[in-house]
């Protein structure tokens, strides 16, 4: 009898446990209304393309690991860029290689004649990556590849004839980001090749030649270069621009990997630079923003931006468990005029207000502490007199732990300090405060977050500058407060959103 009860109790305890243990997206860490995979590894972004009511986002993927290894591409849809339903996965390694990171396009036309019954075809175009040339310490281990969906991107055919675009003799030889250039009728390949951009052309998506080059002397080469994207922006007043994208693999504004960006013509062929060679425009100063492209084929227009939420400097080691990464938050930009100059303004996509709850009032108070769970935090300041020292926003918990992300009104930057976190030594790097300058000269000073259960991602300014960056306390943190250390209080108006999970 004492056995059957101890039994059944047992048995009781093991399911308890087994469903504790198989609720998803609810471990330690898990953001909630980010995107990351079911489980392993993930680093880029990829393939991100809208197709018929669903917003496609592929990823570098490794299934067997929560490190970095043979790289797939793994798959999920929305309707809403916000919640994700997994797909299986898209790509797998084959013997011409691992797949690394590139787009994919909606071939209208059916220029590539993939297309056979009423579906168009999407295009994907990437990088193989071959192990063993790279083991063999040959320099032509990357070459372009392409593949096809005729069913709405469910399954994936490798094209026959791979590689489309041979590798010239160039280590680093990757990330085509392929887009229609329609004045000229053809397709535009951008790819990173060592320390420049390189842009091919093609009518069929299979057939491709070097058209131009840009970037040796331009811009920041602290890393390679990777993950580059280029599309046009009209501004508000009608005049059209030219974006560049180019990340590179450390160095960035706040050291590691980041992504920059230029903004000038492309006419088909080749890029020239609005801006002096040596002058840096940065998309995210946080460091935890990498690889990120913008959804091809997007509606209205929409220039839909999603990054890497991580750094090569300690991706591998962040203490997460089962799963590794995840992407920012969709971001829109926008291109606007600031003084004399073009640059990006980034915005949340309006799709994250279907996250919000009731909204609540805000404060500076010092010792007024406002519960913390998933929060979006609006804050609006007015400089009409002079202020000095910080005005921050505090995440805290019961151990002490905090990370303050705020204005220092003297050096005139925003900045995030995440080095009061008692578990930072998985990695040198990851204990520090980054900053970012201000652009605007206005009285007015906006400060827009987002907070998930291990990121905090920064609009400020009217998201002129951004800056998103990962944190891991001990304890997740329960509570936040404004903080402003000198003068009366210049907040003339704060609001919160508790925020839903999309899991
Ligand atoms: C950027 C990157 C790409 C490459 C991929 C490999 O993070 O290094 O250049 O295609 O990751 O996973």
């Amino acid at each position: 009898m004492r056995f059957l009860f101890s039994f059944t109790a047992l048995l009781c305890i093991s399911f308890v446990q087994l469903t504790a243990q198989t609720k998803p997206y609810q471990e330690k860490y898990r953001p909630q209304f980010h995107f990351s995979p079911p489980a392993h590894w993930m680093n880029d972004p990829n393939g991100m393309v809208y197709y018929k009511g669903e917003y496609h986002l592929f990823y570098q993927y490794y299934p067997d690991s929560t490190v970095w290894g043979p790289m797939h591409w793994g798959h999920a849809i929305s309707k809403d860029l916000m919640r994700w339903q997994h797909l299986p996965t898209a790509l797998y390694p084959d013997s011409l290689g691992y797949i690394f990171s590139g787009s994919v396009v909606v071939d209208k036309n059916n220029s590539s004649g993939f297309q056979q019954g009423k579906e168009s075809a999407l295009v994907a175009i990437y990088t193989y990556h071959n192990m063993a040339g790279e083991k063999a310490g040959k320099t032509d281990f990357q070459t372009q590849g392409i593949a096809y969906s005729i069913d709405k991107g469910r399954t994936w055919t490798k094209y026959k004839n791979n590689p489309v675009i041979k590798n010239p003799g160039i280590k680093d030889f990757r990330d085509p980001k392929v887009i229609w250039h329609e004045p000229s009728k053809h397709w535009i390949l951008t790819l990173a090749a060592a320390t420049e951009i390189q842009f091919y052309r093609s009518t069929n998506l299979k057939n491709w030649e070097l058209s131009g080059r840009f970037g040796k002397d331009e811009g920041s080469h602290g890393g390679v270069w990777e993950c580059p994207d280029l599309f046009e922006m009209k501004a508000a007043d009608g005049t059209r621009k030219w974006i560049l994208l180019v990340s590179i693999g450390s160095g960035a504004a706040n050291g590691g990997s980041g992504t920059q960006y230029f903004i000038g013509n492309f006419d088909g062929k080749n890029f020239t630079n609005d801006n002096a060679p040596s002058s840096i425009q940065w998309l995210d100063y946080g460091t935890d923003n990498y690889a990120g492209v913008t959804w091809s084929n997007a509606p209205n227009q929409r220039k839909i931006f999603l990054g890497w939420m991580s750094n090569w400097q300690y991706a591998q080691v962040v203490p997460t468990q089962k799963w590794r990464s995840a992407m920012t938050l969709p971001r829109e930009l926008n291109l606007i005029k600031n003084k004399n100059a073009y640059v990006l303004q980034t915005l949340p996509v309006a799709e994250t207000r279907l996250l919000r709850k009731e909204p609540t009032p805000l404060s500076v108070r010092s010792n007024k502490n406002y519960p913390l769970s998933l929060n979006e935090i609006i804050l609006n300041f007015d400089f009409a007199e002079h202020v000095t020292g910080n005005i921050s926003v505090e995440l805290f918990n019961d151990t002490n732990e905090k990370v303050q992300i705020g204005f220092n009104c003297d050096s005139n930057r925003f900045y995030i300090n995440r080095t009061h976190l008692l578990n930072n030594s998985f990695s040198k790097e990851f204990s520090a405060t980054h900053s970012a300058p201000r652009l605007l000269n206005s009285k007015k000073l906006t400060m827009h977050l987002f907070i998930d259960k291990s990121s905090v991602e920064l609009l400020a300014d009217d998201g002129t500058v951004v800056m998103t960056d990962l944190f891991f306390p001990s304890e997740h943190f329960t509570k936040f407060r404004i903080v402003q250390e000198k003068n009366k209080s210049v907040l003339s108006n704060g609001k919160m959103y508790t925020l839903r999970s999309v899991w």
